[in-house]
């Protein structure tokens, strides 16, 4: 039976109604929007980045672009946007106004500087605005304000701690999310500068940045503004194994407080990147795509799941499955073998040339009946059949030799 799930929780001293918060980015931009996205019902927002007076922002249009599958059109963002062309002297009015409108939510507010003056000026304005939390974007793909033009802030250790330490100096009690990339040779390394640097979670973790496509009769890259295009950053479910994986190395590693994003697009996919350690989720390609009611779904399924699973509240998943998680030779090596459910079987035998041609050669094809044959010797248990099963007619088992027993491994994903 269901039982009512309360979703507020804690994160950084800061009560949320929900786990579920709009990132720094579109959906936060445009003061109505923002709006907008609270009164829907969204835990949380991040104001869009902001800098201090001055540091002008050359914004460039158009600067989207998807990548997509045969099956969905968008399965990825791609944007060469930058950070907001609103500075502090507008948003130290809106976080003051959205304060006043919202009391009960958590309004963040992100920011970029070069300087430790700016970044400093920008946390004073934005706290005496009253803002709840401070998130730096130490991770803009397209951005240049890192330590050397072109580079992220967040690709260089030292710069990551002296600038987090610049903030959470200024900050005080206010909670500070250093906002990372994944594009580094070691998270980990990153997640520590973070936390020696004082700052209270990091944020894990942004676009990724992005090559989206070339038109091959132009030669032109995606987005094309007059035939010239740049590196844009990918947001959107093509990102989330990245994004989790992300997750799961920092929350293995290093004992500090994620917030989830890059990637998310269901409540699912929120339980996955909690489960993998992190205390809430961001969402931006969700909202910007299907819109703000979305919150309604995420809410809905979240609280069910955790109904039906026994769980009484959203942080009781955290970090759930990172025991789970290990290193390649920490696994167990079973002998396991394809087998086909027949009823399922429609016969196209995509399963038949993956194997030939891409396997260990281990199944045999009657072309009469159009069904496989696995040979058992042969079939090594790699699952690349199953991955290719478009009707999931394949399972993979566990044969314990000189026993009738079998363990079916999880199904497909
Ligand atoms: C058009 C666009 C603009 C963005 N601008 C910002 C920004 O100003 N600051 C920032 O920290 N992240 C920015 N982001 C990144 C998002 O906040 C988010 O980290 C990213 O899209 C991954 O989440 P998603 O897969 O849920 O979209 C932007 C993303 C998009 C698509």
């Amino acid at each position: 039976m269901y039982k009512k799930i309360d979703l507020s929780m804690e994160f950084l001293g800061i009560r949320l109604e929900n786990p579920f918060i709009l990132s720094a980015a579109p959906p936060t931009d445009e003061f109505d929007i923002a709006y907008n996205g609270l009164k829907a019902g969204w835990g949380g927002i991040i104001l869009k980045t902001t800098s201090v007076e001055g540091n002008s922002v050359p914004l460039k249009y158009p600067m989207m672009s998807s990548f997509g599958s045969m099956s969905r059109k968008v399965i990825g963002l791609g944007n060469i946007d930058l950070i907001s062309g609103y500075q502090i002297d507008e948003i130290e009015k809106r976080v003051k106004t959205l304060k006043e409108v919202f009391p009960e939510k958590m309004i963040g507010a992100s920011i970029m500087g070069t300087k430790k003056e700016d970044w400093q000026t920008l946390v004073w304005r934005l706290k005496k605005a009253g803002v709840d939390l401070i998130e730096c974007s130490f991770s803009c793909p397209q951005g240049s304000m890192g330590e050397e033009a072109g580079r992220m802030l967040a690709q260089s250790i030292e710069a990551t701690e002296k600038v987090a330490r610049w903030v959470k100096e200024a900050a005080e009690d206010i909670p500070v999310l250093i906002k990372i990339t994944p594009q580094v040779t070691d998270i980990v390394e990153v997640a520590k500068a973070v936390k020696r640097g004082g700052a209270d979670g990091i944020t894990a973790s942004n676009t990724i940045p992005s090559l989206l496509g070339i038109d091959i009769n132009t030669f032109e890259p995606y987005p094309s503004l007059f035939g010239k295009g740049a590196y844009s950053g990918l947001s959107g479910p093509a990102i989330k194994p990245i994004t989790l994986r992300t997750i799961a190395e920092i929350a293995k590693n290093v004992d500090i407080t994620i917030s989830g994003n890059g990637g998310a697009f269901n409540w699912r996919d929120a339980v996955e990147f909690m489960a993998v350690g992190a205390s809430n989720v961001q969402f931006c390609t969700l909202p910007m795509h299907y819109g703000f009611r979305t919150i309604e779904d995420l809410k809905r399924g979240f609280a069910h799941y955790l109904s039906d699973m026994g769980f009484n509240s959203p942080l009781d998943i955290v970090g759930k499955a990172l025991p789970n998680i290990k290193s390649q030779d920490e696994l167990p090596s079973p002998k396991t073998l394809a087998e086909l459910v027949e009823e399922k079987c429609v016969g196209c035998g995509l399963c038949y040339s993956a194997c030939f041609d891409g396997g260990h050669m281990a199944i045999d094809w009657d072309s009469e009946k159009r069904v496989p044959h696995f040979d058992e010797e042969k079939c090594v248990g790699c699952a690349m059949c199953m991955q290719i099963c478009p009707v999931d007619a394949i399972k993979m088992k566990e044969k314990i030799e000189g026993s009738n027993s079998v363990y079916y491994f999880v199904e497909k994903r």
